[in-house]
């Protein structure tokens, strides 16, 4: 059985799970995340088999914003990009320290962190340390965003969800690799690449960011697997005419159009602008599944909303794709 917790009582029970080796899912900002100690690698491995993940692709470390014992070097962009993000919703992708267990950084030189924002993430590394996380759903199926989507996806196969209501923010946190100059955006997310320009300068962006495709490239693991798919097949128009085009899609049975626009009716869900589509994408995604839509036709994303177009191209992609 997967414990329920909720309220002080509830964290303070997660916090004593965690300290004994427990997996758990918590809240963060951006999505709930599968939490257990870094430090420990049979607890992390529980991760990945609830999970079903790859063992591949590597976790982040969820720090109260020191990182000393976990990095062999934390080089000046790194400081100026935590002063200016931690907490917050960009991860950093350093140089490990080799006291990290291989199972956390899936065998690779580097390992990922990032402060959490949301109070009860940061509490929990407070008081437990530095908590190994990935999102908190069955591998490839959308991120969840509330403590009922963990249990959709993970009721039973792990200790406990502690509930803290939805996530505000709604898309994983920015990845950004700091072992090379210029540093490089590996997935895009809520930090903008202009926010992250403007304290340090020129940013690279990884190919895999805009072409789904591009993921074949080693310094992105994640972006190689299938991600943020429901069961309903995906498709997404871009371009000027997207939303016309995903409405007139439902003209068809079993078509559901999600479109950023003003027009609604029957079969169609719309929102006013990107922001807002992003913060509910994954819970839109479940809700269409638990209706039993065929497909889920998406338009009128404006071209320059780079982390919802990212997760919409990777989620359209054809099942075969690895
Ligand atoms: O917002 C988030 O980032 C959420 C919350 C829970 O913190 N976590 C999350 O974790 O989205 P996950 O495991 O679903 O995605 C982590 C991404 C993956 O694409 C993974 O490949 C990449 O970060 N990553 C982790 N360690 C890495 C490393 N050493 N080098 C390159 N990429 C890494
Ligand atoms: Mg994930």
């Amino acid at each position: 059985m997967t414990e329920r917790l909720a309220g002080d009582a509830g964290l303070a029970r997660a916090i004593e799970l965690l300290r004994t080796g427990a997996v758990v899912a918590i809240p963060t900002e951006t999505v709930y995340g599968l939490a257990a100690r870094a430090d420990d690698p049979v607890a992390v491995a529980a991760i990945f088999a609830a999970k079903g993940r790859p063992a591949d692709n590597p976790l982040i470390v969820h720090v109260d914003g020191r990182v000393g014992g976990l990095v062999a070097d934390w080089p000046s962009a790194a400081r100026a990009l935590a002063t200016a993000f931690w907490p917050g919703p960009l991860t950093l992708v350093a140089r490990r320290a080799d006291r990290v267990p291989d199972v956390v950084t899936a065998g690779r030189t580097t390992v990922a962190l990032r402060s959490p924002r949301h109070p009860l993430a940061l509490a929990l590394v407070r008081a437990v340390g530095p908590l190994a996380a990935p999102s908190a759903n069955r591998s490839g199926r959308p991120s969840p965003t509330t403590a009922a989507h963990v249990l959709a996806d993970l009721d039973g196969r792990i200790a406990a969800v502690l509930d803290g209501g939805p996530c505000p923010d709604g898309l994983e946190s920015t990845v950004v690799d700091v072992t090379t100059r210029p540093p490089m955006v590996l997935r895009p997310g809520p930090v903008t690449v202009a926010r992250l320009e403007a304290v340090v300068g020129p940013i690279a962006v990884h190919p895999s960011v805009h072409a789904p495709d591009g993921g074949t490239d080693a310094r992105a693991p994640g972006m190689r697997h299938r991600h943020y798919s429901p069961d309903a097949t995906v498709v997404l128009f871009e371009g000027p005419d997207g939303a016309a085009r995903a409405i007139a899609a439902v003209a068809e049975p079993g078509v559901h159009a999600v479109v950023v626009g003003p027009s609604a009716g029957p079969s169609i869900t719309a929102f006013p602008d990107a922001d807002t589509l992003g913060r509910a994408l994954y819970a839109e995604l479940r809700r269409l599944d638990a209706l039993g839509v065929d497909r889920i036709v998406f338009g009128g994303v404006p071209p320059d909303a780079t982390a919802l177009l990212n997760r919409l191209r990777k989620a359209s992609e054809p099942p075969t794709a690895r």
